[in-house]
C-alpha cells in the first residue's frame, strides 16, 4: 500500500531521519526559523543534512558557483536534476528543493507544469521554487494544483539580471516597495508554501512577512523573515569571486582547502606521502615462480571447468 501507513506498515523512515514536511514548514510561520542552504552534490548535502538544515534548495545558482559562469541564465533542467538526484540521496530530513531554471516556466503555465513535473520525476525533488510575482501567479497556480508543492521568490531575481541592470537592492522606494509587496501577496494566493525574499530593505521584508501567511525565507532581507537561505559556498567561505554583503561566511573553508593542497603537494615532493599507514602490507621478498604445467588438451585455458559450456564438456 502507498499512502498514509498505520503502525507496523513497516516502511516508516527512523525518527531522527524523518523527513521535513511541507505542511512542517508552513507551520513554522512565525514560529522557530527555518534554515535554508543551496546544495549541489551528495556529499555536501549529508553534511549540511547533518548540520540540521531544515531545506536543501539546489539552486539554479549552481550555474555561477559550480560551473564558473557569470549569471543563473544558462542552467538547465537537466543540469538542475542530475544535482538534485545527488543531493535527493544525501538527505535524509532536510527537504529538497529544485530551482526551475531560466526558460523552464516563463512560457506558460502549462510549460510550468511540465518542467515542475520533469523535475520531480528525474530530480527526485519534493518541492520547486521558481522566480517572479504576478505575472508568474497563473503559473504557480497550475503547478499547485497537480500536487507540486512550490516556493515563490520575490525582490531582486537573478534570472532577471539583465532586466534589473546588476544583482542590485530591489523596492527601494514607495513604488518599488509596493511592488514586491503586491508580488508576495500573489504568490500567497496563488498557493505557494513559501516565499523567498532576495535583497531587499529589512523594514519590506518584515511588513511582507507580516502580510503573508506563508513562511518568508530572506537572503539579504534583513532578520525579519520566517527563514534565512545562503548560497553554501558562502556560508562556507569557499566561492571568492564575488562576496555579498549579506552572505555571512561561517567558516573559511575555502583557505583550509589551499593550505590542505600545499601540505599535499609538499609531503608528494618530499616523499613523505604516502606513509606505510597509507599503504597496503608488502609482498615480501619475491621467488622466482615455477612455470606452470600446460592445460589439458580438452580444457579450454580461459575458463574454469563449471563454467564451459555444456557442448565443450568431454565428460
Ligand atoms: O539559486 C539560488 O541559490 C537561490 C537562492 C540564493 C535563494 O535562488
Amino acid at each position: 500500500m502507498y499512502g498514509p501507513q498505520g503502525n507496523g506498515g513497516g516502511h516508516t523512515r527512523p525518527t531522527a531521519n524523518r523527513k521535513v514536511t511541507v505542511p512542517e514548514i508552513r507551520a513554522r510561520k512565525g514560529a522557530a526559523p527555518l534554515a535554508m542552504v543551496t546544495a549541489y552534490d551528495f556529499t555536501m548535502s549529508r553534511l549540511l543534512d547533518e548540520g540540521g538544515a531544515d531545506l536543501l534548495l539546489v539552486g539554479d545558482s549552481l550555474g555561477m558557483v559550480v560551473q564558473g559562469h557569470t549569471t543563473t541564465l544558462p542552467v538547465t533542467v537537466e543540469e538542475i536534476c542530475y544535482h538534485g538526484r545527488a543531493v535527493a540521496r544525501g538527505a535524509r530530513r532536510a527537504h529538497v528543493v529544485g530551482d526551475m531554471p531560466f526558460m523552464s516556466f516563463q512560457l506558460s503555465p502549462l510549460h510550468a507544469l511540465e518542467s515542475a513535473g520533469r523535475m520531480m520525476k528525474e530530480g527526485n525533488f519534493e518541492s520547486v521554487k521558481l522566480e517572479g510575482g504576478e505575472e508568474v501567479a497563473e503559473h504557480v497556480r497550475r503547478i499547485v494544483a497537480a500536487g507540486i508543492p512550490v516556493m515563490g521568490h520575490v525582490g531582486l531575481t537573478p534570472q532577471s539580471v539583465h532586466a534589473m541592470g546588476g544583482f542590485k537592492v530591489q523596492g527601494k522606494g514607495e513604488d518599488a516597495a509596493e511592488r514586491v509587496i503586491a508580488d508576495a501577496r500573489a504568490l500567497e494566493e496563488a498557493g505557494a508554501y513559501a516565499i523567498v525574499l532576495e535583497a531587499i530593505p529589512p523594514d519590506l521584508a518584515q511588513e511582507i512577512t507580516a502580510a503573508v501567511s506563508v513562511p518568508t525565507i530572506g537572503i539579504g532581507a534583513g532578520a525579519g523573515c520566517d527563514g534565512q537561505v545562503l548560497v553554501c559556498y558562502d556560508l562556507l567561505g569557499m566561492f571568492r569571486e564575488i562576496q555579498p554583503k549579506f552572505a555571512k561566511r561561517f567558516a573559511e573553508v575555502g583557505d583550509m582547502i589551499v593550505e590542505a593542497t600545499r601540505s599535499y603537494i609538499d609531503e608528494v615532493q618530499s616523499r613523505v606521502f604516502p606513509g606505510p599507514e597509507h599503504s597496503f602490507k608488502p609482498n615480501g621478498p619475491r621467488q622466482r615462480a615455477e612455470a606452470p604445467p600446460p592445460p589439458p588438451p580438452s580444457a579450454p585455458e580461459f575458463a574454469p571447468a563449471d563454467e564451459i559450456p555444456p557442448h565443450w564438456q568431454t565428460h
